[in-house]
């Protein structure tokens, strides 16, 4: 028996076919049933009239609830009133396993679905994100792989901080205080004097207590370090990503945004346009100019002004030069003005938000040690780090970029939490 997929069914357009999946929909008479079928790939409507099956057959069907598996043969033809324009008149069929009554009808809470959340992958609406998800992970490692990055690995457990110590997960390791990875950086600084040019894709670990659409405690970070590399060059890696990513979707995942009812017009302008590339300095003159707002300089973005500034752009927007004083301790200082850094942010459009965060690295170790020991850090800690430093230094840069914050602006979801099958966040860590 060589089963096909429904989709590849459905492309057969006529003749038999084997199918197997689960019952998407169900309804029937004496004489009738419809059973609509679902698998990874689509779903189809089957049709069973009682005069093909003997008795003990039909009434096996009758046991037959949402979700249950099956295996069935008939010949397949078009319907233009069937759900997906075709439908399978059932020959045989054979039941794998029967349900239990589905918990998930119409209208449910969001607690409800969260707390059912391994039942709720299985929506059509979850496995359309599901897909442009691999798609979107697929693509990261393309982009990398084709442009001659190595893909290489940090440690989750790690002895330092990278961004911030407020948002660190502690981790009680044998006795010691260790936390979880909120970045691979500080590991990938040290491994591009091995292999110069490296990306990965990881999860990263936020203590973020803010209840917010965009902030998971739990999240998959693309990262990349480049040895040589400049602050523009990966200001340009950063777009291509997106670029490759944005097309890559647009190319493989047509049905998937078509049943999110995803309008794709600006992901196409994604593409074709050059990112709008401004400094934090020129942010806050656009704010004040064309929305009144007044953020003082010195004062970090928050969520609503750039929410405010991607309303000015149809693609994403690359900000730059970022004051000292907002930013993590190993970002390079700009020689013509020591107040700011060469770091950048690359916020989304349609309030999506920051989606990538990257910088040159500083050099002088002197800077990077008084930084360090500003923040009440103990520099023997950071010793690998600083080793980095001494032993044939050079200019380097490099960014991560938060892989569901870009699938949740592809998607347009609601909420980042739809982005992950099993999202966590300060109230949810199970299931
Ligand atoms: O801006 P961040 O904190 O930068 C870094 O971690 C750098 N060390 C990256 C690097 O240069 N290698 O985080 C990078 C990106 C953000 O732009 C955002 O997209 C995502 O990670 N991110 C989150 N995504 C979901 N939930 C959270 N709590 C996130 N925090 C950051
Ligand atoms: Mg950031």
């Amino acid at each position: 028996m060589s089963w096909l997929s429904i989709q590849q069914a459905i492309e057969k357009k006529t003749g038999t076919v084997s199918i197997r999946g689960w019952v998407y929909r169900e309804r029937g008479s004496n004489k009738l049933k419809f059973l609509v079928l679902r698998d990874a790939t689509n779903i189809i409507q089957c049709i069973f009239e009682k005069t093909n099956f003997a008795e003990e057959e039909w009434n096996a069907l009758d046991k037959i609830q949402i979700e249950a598996s099956i295996e069935i043969k008939g010949t397949i033809k078009k319907d233009d009133r069937a759900p997906t324009g075709f439908e399978v008149n059932v020959e045989s069929f054979n039941i794998i396993g029967l349900s239990d009554t589905f918990p998930i009808t119409k209208d449910q809470s969001k607690e409800f679905l969260a707390d059912n959340r391994h039942l709720w992958i299985r929506s059509r609406k979850q496995t359309a994100i599901l897909k442009i998800r691999s798609t979107v992970f697929g693509a990261i490692h393309e982009y990398f792989r084709t442009n001659d990055f190595y893909e290489y690995q940090s440690p989750i457990f790690q002895s330092t901080q990278c961004e911030g110590g407020s948002s660190l997960f502690e981790v009680n390791y044998f006795g010691k205080k260790l936390f979880l990875a909120q970045t691979w950086q500080l590991f990938a600084e040290a491994g591009i004097f091995s292999l110069e040019k490296i990306y990965t894709i990881a999860p990263s670990f936020r203590a973020e207590k803010s209840k917010t659409s965009r902030h998971l405690t739990e999240y998959w970070h693309a990262e990349m370090e480049g040895a040589w590399f400049s602050f523009k060059d990966i200001q340009d890696h950063g777009e291509a990503l997106i670029k490759y990513v944005v097309k890559n979707v647009l190319d493989k995942n047509k049905p998937e945004l078509e049943l999110l009812e995803r309008d794709t017009k600006i992901l196409k302008t994604t593409l074709e346009k050059p990112f709008a590339r401004i400094t934090y300095t020129e942010a806050l003159e656009l704010l004040e100019k064309k929305f009144n707002k007044k953020v003082s300089w010195g004062k970090d973005l928050r969520t609503i002004e750039e929410n405010k500034l991607s309303e000015l752009y149809d693609t994403p927007i690359i900000i730059t030069n970022y004051p000292k004083i907002v930013k993590a301790f190993y970002m390079k200082e700009n020689k013509e003005d020591p107040n700011v850094v060469h770091g950048f942010d690359c916020v989304a459009p349609e309030g999506y938000g920051e989606l990538i965060g990257g910088s040159e690295r500083e050099s002088d170790i002197e800077k990077i040690e008084k930084r360090l020991l500003d923040e009440g850090e103990n520099l023997a800690d950071y010793k690998f780090y600083l080793d980095t430093r001494r032993y044939g230094s050079i200019p380097h840069a490099g960014f991560g970029l938060g892989a569901e914050r870009l699938i949740s602006w592809i998607c347009k979801l609601e909420n980042i939490k739809d982005a992950i099958a099993f999202p966590r966040t300060p109230l949810r860590y199970a299931p």
